[in-house]
């Protein structure tokens, strides 16, 4: 996870921090970073990205590892689990798939609401409000 000694700026009154490049998140996937202490997932869904809580409401599963293989070990999970749907835009938990709306947070089926924040992207700088 990257560290919170990214750069900050202000965006129309409001602070935000570098997080990554926007090469640096493939499309369909996240990453993890910390800001102020925060653990955020940032997700590119066909290059609009969208930063949520870290952390699935349900048993805490990092969400930036939606879609990823073999989340445990080797001998556990094989197939990507999870993962971003753009159509939706949502993103399901990695490790029982509750699906969160990027936009809003919210898990429908539990009616459950995870961290939302703002983001923006300048000169292929991706920069999160907390
Ligand atoms: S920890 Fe996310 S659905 Fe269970």
């Amino acid at each position: 996870m990257s560290e919170s000694t990214n750069p900050t700026t202000t965006i129309d009154g409001d602070e935000y921090t570098k997080v990554a490049e926007t090469d640096d998140i493939d499309v369909g996937r996240g990453i993890a970073v910390d800001v102020d202490g925060i653990e955020v997932a940032v997700f590119n869904v066909d290059g609009d990205f969208y930063a949520i809580s870290n952390r699935c409401s349900h048993q805490h599963a990092p969400m930036c590892k939606a879609g990823e293989r073999k989340i445990n070990a080797d001998h556990t999970w094989t197939e990507s689990r999870g993962g971003v749907n753009a159509e939706d835009c949502t993103v399901s938990c990695p490790w029982h798939l509750w699906e969160w709306d990027l936009e809003t947070g919210e898990n429908e089926a539990s009616g459950q609401r995870i961290a939302t924040f703002d983001v923006t992207v300048r000169d292929g700088e991706v920069w999160v409000r907390v």
